[in-house]
């Protein structure tokens, strides 16, 4: 098990490169760095009452020196307010040592960068978004979705605020682009959190942040398409909901800065907070975002993150924390089809989003320039390989890994290549990507790249060549989850079914910074791009719109209903398969399925979750006093509280470290849908145990009814040899369908605590 998760490092750091675990430290001058320091809250109560928090941190700092290259003033980067008690400040190694002295001092860590969990590759496809409850749900309209990334392109169509009235009378938040006009009633807010970037611009110079803020967000603009393909109207989730921007990334992403975002957006008034990046951690205390999370879901705020692209991996999920919802990411059944055809008129099916009219596609002799062909991560087609193999006017077979597609077909292009068909590894499977390359390309999955791959054997002097078949809608395996997407069991806590549910994450077409087809700045740029940094804004625009539509409903509510109405089978009513092995996928893989937005609208039944229950579910963790209050940021003392199994949070779904002991959980729903039904319990057993549920019956009288059930779980007499399985538990009425999925981890005595 150490192994796997030592594996599933490796590839985050050597694979696609959009993953989520490389922590770095930025270079700083002289020997100061940024901690971010964390006081003693039950302290910070008595400051924050006397109105003079700044103050007591203010007493920890080191009296001013003349440190070479230092700047007294500018040390103090952020006082934090909401998220934790502390700040974040420049400081020596001899700085902290005293400063641990203190009393009030709890600890003070260096910042890790985190990383946004997309591509670089600039691809393009289009993602129809016909939400059947933006009706009811009045397209968003009033609600504020705060979106942590890269910065945004305010000029671009998406963001046009036709059809939205001002914001709301709550918003405090402030609008820093240069001119202020540039913000409107869609964007309503923009503020810098980039400590490291002299640029201090607002813009998006990546071009992630203004997708994500589109995706969840963006106005109706008609006729987007990208070289003409996935030609349609483009429209964010909650097309009418207003957009709140923090920019806390230009290269990497520091902790220090997100958590300021965090601290300052919860103050602004933001209902949603929509974060598509992370880095993987062991517990909730040490991981930032969780730590801002939870202070913003006491504010009744909606968190939803991505999960990470460090699949197909198991126990490669970031954004963990049971008050976040964690998204995976799925494919659409739009495809922009691209072929790789062999001299021996064999065809395998791709992708690629480039696809020139005046290509003829005739034979090429076809060469693969990487020698390790064992190793799916070896850098094939970057220039050293490339430069020592002839590949003039050839067709080429790359491998995907380290370096992005598109730079890969860049060397291919620059050495003289015709034509390039990138192949998946392993790994990557059946997830194909309609990238914008600069020559024709077709990405095939790995199967078909291995019988290239012994095509190239077989014979002496090969050849291909690449056709393209334009955008296709309706594949009917659609969706899938996307090989790349993490996957559970939940690290931290494995009493929690982690993903929480999959959303579009595969070939999203959304707002772009610049123009992938000419490299200029244009209006109306598009882009097409895959990870679940694209799955989790679709998310938080479900969550705009549930919002919207049920003001009263707090943040466990919306996951509830998005969790147990998911879409659990594919367009050709299948089980929604893995890409990775198009073998139906787990739930460590989907959680519970695909995101249904409408039917999430009308669940029936929740399983809600106040602030005050995490205390004895975070006290069973077996967290430490100090632990937990960094959490709640008060003072908790655990032996005096009561503590419940990670299992037993009142989570719509379920997972089970199983030791061969019977256990019991309950879980208390509470009647959103008819005042008098009737639910009756089905049960899908998960193999390797016996499942009961007590009552079988759930009679309602009233809505806002909560009524109570107890499962458990026994050993069988003769356990099959498993490591682990699921099943389901579904209350149905005349009209709904509540369905809570069910993993089982059998307890092996194996797992370590350390990623
Ligand atoms: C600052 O802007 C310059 C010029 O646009 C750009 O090359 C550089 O990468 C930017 N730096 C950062 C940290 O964004
Ligand atoms: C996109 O579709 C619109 C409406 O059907 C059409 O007017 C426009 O020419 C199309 N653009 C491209 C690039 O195909
Ligand atoms: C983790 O991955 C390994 C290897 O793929 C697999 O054998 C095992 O069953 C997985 N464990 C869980 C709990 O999914
Ligand atoms: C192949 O592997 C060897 C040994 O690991 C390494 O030195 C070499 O650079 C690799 N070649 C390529 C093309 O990756
Ligand atoms: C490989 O070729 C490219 C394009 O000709 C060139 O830019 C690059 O420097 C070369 N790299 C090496 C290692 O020779
Ligand atoms: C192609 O041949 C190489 C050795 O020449 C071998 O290592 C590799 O496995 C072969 N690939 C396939 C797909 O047969
Ligand atoms: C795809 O394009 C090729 C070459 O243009 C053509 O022969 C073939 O019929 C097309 N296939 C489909 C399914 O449209
Ligand atoms: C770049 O693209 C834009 C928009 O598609 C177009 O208006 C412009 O003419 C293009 N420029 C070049 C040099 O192709
Ligand atoms: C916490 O400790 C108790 C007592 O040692 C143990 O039974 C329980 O499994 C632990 N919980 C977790 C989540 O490790
Ligand atoms: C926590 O409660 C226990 C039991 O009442 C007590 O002995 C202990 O001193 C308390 N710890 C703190 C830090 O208050
Ligand atoms: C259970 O399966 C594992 C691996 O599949 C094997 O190593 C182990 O010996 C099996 N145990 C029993 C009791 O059969």
């Amino acid at each position: 098990m150490a192994l796997m998760v030592i594996i599933s490092t490796l590839f985050c750091m050597l694979s696609l490169c959009l993953l989520a675990t490389i922590a770095t430290e930025f270079p700083e001058n002289s020997n100061l760095e940024t901690y971010i320091v964390l006081l003693e809250p039950s302290d910070a109560q008595l400051f924050a009452e006397s109105g003079d928090l700044e103050g007591w941190y203010r007493s920890f700092l080191p009296p001013p020196t003349t440190t070479e290259g230092s700047n007294d003033a500018s040390r103090l980067v952020y006082s934090y307010r909401n998220v934790i008690k502390g700040f974040a400040e420049r400081l020596s190694p001899e700085e902290v040592k005293e400063m641990e002295k203190k009393k009030g001092f709890i600890s003070a860590q260096r910042r890790k960068i985190l990383s946004l969990h997309t591509t670089h590759s600039p691809s393009f496809l289009g993602l129809q978004q016909n939400m059947g409850f933006w009706k009811d749900s009045n397209y968003g309209k009033g609600v504020i979705i705060g979106i942590l990334d890269t910065g945004i392109t305010p000029d671009h169509p998406s963001f046009n605020d036709e059809g939205l009235p001002p914001p709301p009378a709550k918003w405090k938040g402030k609008c820093e682009l240069v001119p202020a006009s540039l913000c409107n009633n869609k964007l309503i807010g923009a503020q810098y959190f980039v400590q490291d970037d002299q640029n201090r611009t607002l813009l998006d110079e990546d071009g992630h942040g203004t997708h994500t803020a589109s995706t969840a967000a963006g106005n109706f603009v008609k006729g987007a398409n990208v070289y003409g393909n996935a030609n349609g109207t483009a429209a964010g989730v909650a097309p009418l909901a207003h957009l709140a921007i923090y920019k806390v990334c230009s290269f990497g992403c520091s902790e220090s800065d997100v958590l300021a975002a965090m601290d300052v957006a919860i103050d602004d008034g933001v209902d949603v907070l929509s974060i598509s990046l992370g880095s993987l951690y062991n517990s909730f205390y040490e991981d930032f975002i969780a730590l801002g999370a939870y202070s913003a879901m006491e504010k009744g705020i909606f968190v939803s993150c991505s999960a990470g692209n460090g699949g197909p991996f198991n126990y490669s999920l970031v954004n963990e924390a049971p008050w976040i919802l964690t998204v995976g990411a799925s494919t659409t059944d739009r495809k922009i089809r691209a072929s790789a055809m062999l001299g021996d008129n064999e065809i395998f099916e791709g992708e690629s989003a480039f696809q020139p009219k005046d290509f003829t596609s005739t034979l090429f002799p076809l060469v693969y320039p990487g020698s390790n062909k064992s190793d799916d991560y070896a850098p094939y087609c970057a220039p050293d390989s490339i430069n020592n193999t002839d590949v003039k006017g050839k067709i080429v077979l790359c491998k995907f890994g380290l370096v992005p597609a598109v730079d890969k077909g860049q060397y291919v292009k620059a050495a003289g290549g015709a034509a390039m068909i990138i192949m998946n590894s392993v790994y990557g499977g059946y997830t194909t990507l309609a990238n914008a390359h600069v020559l024709p390309a077709a990405h095939v999955s790995f199967v078909d790249g291995d019988k290239i791959m012994a095509y190239i054997n077989s014979t002496k002097s090969p050849t291909a060549t690449v056709f393209f078949n334009g955008t296709a809608i309706g594949n009917g395996r659609a969706p899938a989850a996307a090989s790349f997407s993490s996957t559970g069991p939940c690290y931290a806590s494995r009493g929690i079914l982690k993903p929480d549910i999959l959303g579009p994450g595969v070939n999203i077409l959304a707002a772009w910074y610049t123009s992938v087809e000419n490299n200029t700045k244009t209006k109306s740029n598009f882009n097409i791009v895959s990870s679940t940094s694209m799955a989790c804004p679709h998310l938080s625009g479900v969550g705009a719109l549930l919002k919207s539509a049920h003001p009263d409903w707090s943040p466990a509510a919306i996951k509830s209903a998005i969790i147990t109405t998911a879409e659990t089978v594919n367009l050709e009513n299948k089980p929604i398969e893995d890409q990775q092995n198009l073998l139906p996928a787990d739930v460590f893989a989907t959680g519970t399925g695909n995101v249904n937005p409408s039917a999430a609208n009308n669940p029936g039944l929740i399983y809600d979750i106040v602030p005050q229950d995490y205390i004895p579910y975070l006290c069973g963790l077996n967290y430490t006093n100090r632990g937990v209050g960094m959490i709640l940021q008060r003072h908790v003392n655990c032996s005096v509280e009561s503590k419940i199994p990670n299992s037993q949070l009142n989570y719509p779904s379920f997972s089970i470290v199983f030791k061969p002991t019977v256990q019991k959980y309950t879980r208390t729903v509470t009647n959103v849908g008819v005042a008098n039904s009737v639910y009756s319990a089905k049960i899908v057993q998960p193999m390797g145990v016996n499942l009961a549920v007590e009552p079988t019956t759930l009679k309602f009288s009233k809505l806002n009814q909560k009524l109570t059930y107890e499962v458990t779980f026994s050993p069988l007499a003769n356990p099959p040899n498993i490591s682990n399985s699921q099943g389901s538990l579904t209350w149905t009425s005349e009209k709904y369908s509540v369905r809570s999925p069910i993993a089982v981890i059998i307890d092996t005595g194996l797992f370590q605590l350390q990623h």
